[in-house]
């Protein structure tokens, strides 16, 4: 068997986030703004997508290279039909160890009500729900489609009562737009069991018009939340964790905070993600992917026959053991403003 590959800076291959489609039920301004995601824009045909047989060949290549955790993404994941069928297949694999891999979802929660019992029995382990706003006419706001918080609120009851847990909840701080929903988010949620994370906004893509001057930084978050329900720093779960975590003085639960633009966590980063049509990325902002489509059904435009799984790993192994990603480190160096020239791929598409 072949090792679990190193990349150039010594970082492991342990979380594999794998985005099931590039659309969207929402419209949030900092992901899919309506001006360019609008009705005519072009979403990729269905048979572009890989199918649940072809994700699932990948990733159980993936567990052999070192992938442990699987974490479904989109756009909104919901959206792909059958999905729980597809977290059945994953839920059939075994790691060296013999486990099932660890599986989860990042959805924005809109149709989670009706699908948390079934991506539960077909074996989801845990769920993630993207929240910014708990004033309904706020998150209306947020989510440009007027969708109504009360919904998503019955999402993560579901997912709660499912046994989805323990539940975290996503809201991206923009500041000047959401940070007073920060307070209102923490004692909605202290208490209750969900996890809530506060996201520093990211420059992901190209059409979010991200300004550094709308990012709060996540230490300002902690203090506002400490002068009224006071903190303490928790230990990391382990290496690679997005989220710095902080518990409640008294017995109100743990909070975290997602600091990738004031404290970049690209040292320890062990992450690739695997976009709808089979392209690997290496980073959240990279800006090109390598055709893992291409290598699982061949192509014949350019001679090439589908590969065996050892020729598979093989290429995979390779394309990890090379990587040098890191754009957070180096989002104000030289190289960073190189990376942007060159585009970087859209949230939407990579699922964050
Ligand atoms: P847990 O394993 O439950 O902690 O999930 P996660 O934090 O790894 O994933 P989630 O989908 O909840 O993402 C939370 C936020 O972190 C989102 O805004 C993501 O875009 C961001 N994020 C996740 N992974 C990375 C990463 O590797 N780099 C950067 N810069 N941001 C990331
Ligand atoms: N910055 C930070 N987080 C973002 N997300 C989407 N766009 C951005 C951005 N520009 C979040 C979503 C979801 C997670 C996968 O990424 O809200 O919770
Ligand atoms: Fe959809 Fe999530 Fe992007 Fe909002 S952040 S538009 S819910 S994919
Ligand atoms: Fe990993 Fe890229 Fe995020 Fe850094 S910016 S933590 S390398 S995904």
């Amino acid at each position: 068997a072949l090792a679990a590959p190193l990349d150039r800076f010594h970082r492991p291959l342990h979380d594999l986030r794998i985005s099931v489609t590039d659309r969207c039920n929402f419209r949030c301004t900092y992901c899919m703004p309506k001006e360019i995601f609008d009705k005519h824009y072009e979403f990729l045909p269905h048979g572009d997508l890989l199918s649940f047989e072809e994700i699932t060949r990948a990733a159980r290549v993936f567990i052999d290279l070192g992938v442990r955790k699987i974490r479904l993404t989109g756009g909104e994941p919901l959206l792909r039909k059958g999905l729980e069928g597809l977290v059945g297949m994953l839920h059939a694999l075994r790691t060296p160890e013999g486990e099932p891999p660890e599986l989860t979802l990042t959805t924005n929660g809109s149709i989670l009500a009706r699908k948390a019992q079934a991506l539960k029995d077909a074996g989801l382990d845990r769920v993630t729900v993207s929240l910014d706003a708990l004033d309904d006419a706020a998150f209306r706001q947020m989510n440009d489609v007027d969708f109504p918080v009360a919904e998503v609120l019955r999402g993560i009851d579901a997912a709660l009562k499912a046994g989805l847990g323990p539940v975290k909840v996503n809201m991206v701080v923009k500041r000047g737009t959401n940070d007073a929903q920060i307070l209102p988010m923490a004692e909605h949620f202290r208490g209750t069991g969900v996890v809530l994370r506060f996201i520093e906004y990211m420059d992901v893509g190209n059409t979010n018009g991200w300004r550094m001057d709308e990012v709060l930084p996540s230490q300002q978050v902690i203090d506002r939340i400490h002068a009224i329900h006071p903190l303490h720093p928790l230990e990391a779960h382990g290496p690679g964790e997005t989220a710095q975590r902080w518990a409640y003085d008294d017995e109100g639960g743990e909070i975290g905070v997602i600091s990738s633009v004031t404290r970049a966590f690209c040292a320890s980063c062990n992450r690739a993600r695997l976009s709808m049509e089979g392209k690997l990325y290496l980073c959240l902002f990279a800006t090109h992917g390598h055709d893992v489509r291409a290598l699982l059904r061949g192509d014949p435009a350019i001679g090439l026959a589908p590969v065996s799984d050892d020729q598979l790993r093989a290429a995979l192994a390779q394309v990890w053991a090379a990587r040098d990603d890191r754009y957070s480190l180096l989002r104000d160096t030289a190289a960073g403003e190189a990376l942007r020239a060159e585009r970087k791929v859209e949230m939407s598409y990579i699922g964050g």
